[in-house]
């Protein structure tokens, strides 16, 4: 089933307002189907361990919003993959902007938290996406080729992942992309993903930047936009149910 629906908290929320929002959604969710209505929360690290005890018998799914490659080791400050999918987290984000843009992520080491975080049976959501700047010199297509091609290019578990595409200009900013934008992006990159080998009709691409209950309907109808990652709109229960209504109805 290549619809899917994630929520992003990114660093908001305090304990309280983290299981309130958890709670409200659960139930909400409890009208929903397993195999047909996956949803995926990704909460800060600190709250994963209480999220997945608060989403079992659920078709939430818990995801974390970073993980560092490896099992243990002198790595002060992160959590590595094989820890968080000891906690009964089933995905991570991997190449967020956010983390590109304030961390200097790279390429590199985001192919070996990929790659690391599905040895370890977690799901990755692959997140990809231009700049203002480089959409406006024309370079949009060239950058997410080689956001894909630099990580994607051997070893992926296809079964194992999403990829979403949020562009740069969009998250936060309340400009989201056009359905025309998205949907061009979209089959773009599953042109990319089918040249590297990846049954790409079955792959979920998820569009990111600025969803919002008045936008999702229009770019969730798009023929390559399987789903979203919800930032802002995530944190408020009624929001986040009105983008799900959107994609499912
Ligand atoms: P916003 O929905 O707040 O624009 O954030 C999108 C995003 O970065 C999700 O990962």
């Amino acid at each position: 089933m290549r619809h899917l629906l994630a929520a992003n908290w990114k660093m908001h929320l305090y304990p309280g307002q983290a299981r309130d929002l958890l709670y409200k959604l659960v139930k909400h969710w409890e009208t929903y189907q397993w195999d047909t209505h996956q949803t995926i929360i990704f909460p800060p690290y600190i709250y994963l361990r209480e999220a997945v005890e608060l989403v079992r018998n659920s078709p939430l799914s818990i995801g974390a919003q970073n993980g560092y490659p490896g099992e243990f080791g002198a790595f002060t400050g992160e959590i590595s993959m094989a820890q968080i999918a000891a906690c009964g987290v089933r995905w991570v984000l991997v190449g967020h902007s956010e983390r590109r843009q304030y961390f200097g992520e790279v390429s590199a080491l985001l192919q070996e938290k990929l790659l690391d975080a599905q040895r370890r049976n977690l799901s990755v959501v692959y997140c990809i996406g231009e700049t203002l700047p480089q959409r406006q010199r024309g370079e949009t297509f060239a950058i997410l080729r080689q956001q894909l091609v630099e990580v994607l290019s051997s070893g992926v578990d296809w079964t194992n992942l999403a990829i979403a595409y949020e562009p740069v200009w969009a998250i936060g900013t309340g400009v989201n992309a056009t359905p025309a934008q998205a949907q061009e992006a979209h089959s773009f990159i599953r042109s990319v993903v089918a040249e590297l080998g990846a049954p790409a009709d079955s792959i979920p691409i998820l569009y990111g930047g600025s969803l919002k209950p008045e936008n999702a309907r229009e770019i969730f109808q798009q023929p390559d936009v399987d789903g979203g990652l919800v930032g802002g709109a995530s944190l408020d229960a009624a929001s986040f149910i009105a983008i799900a209504s959107a994609l499912w109805g």
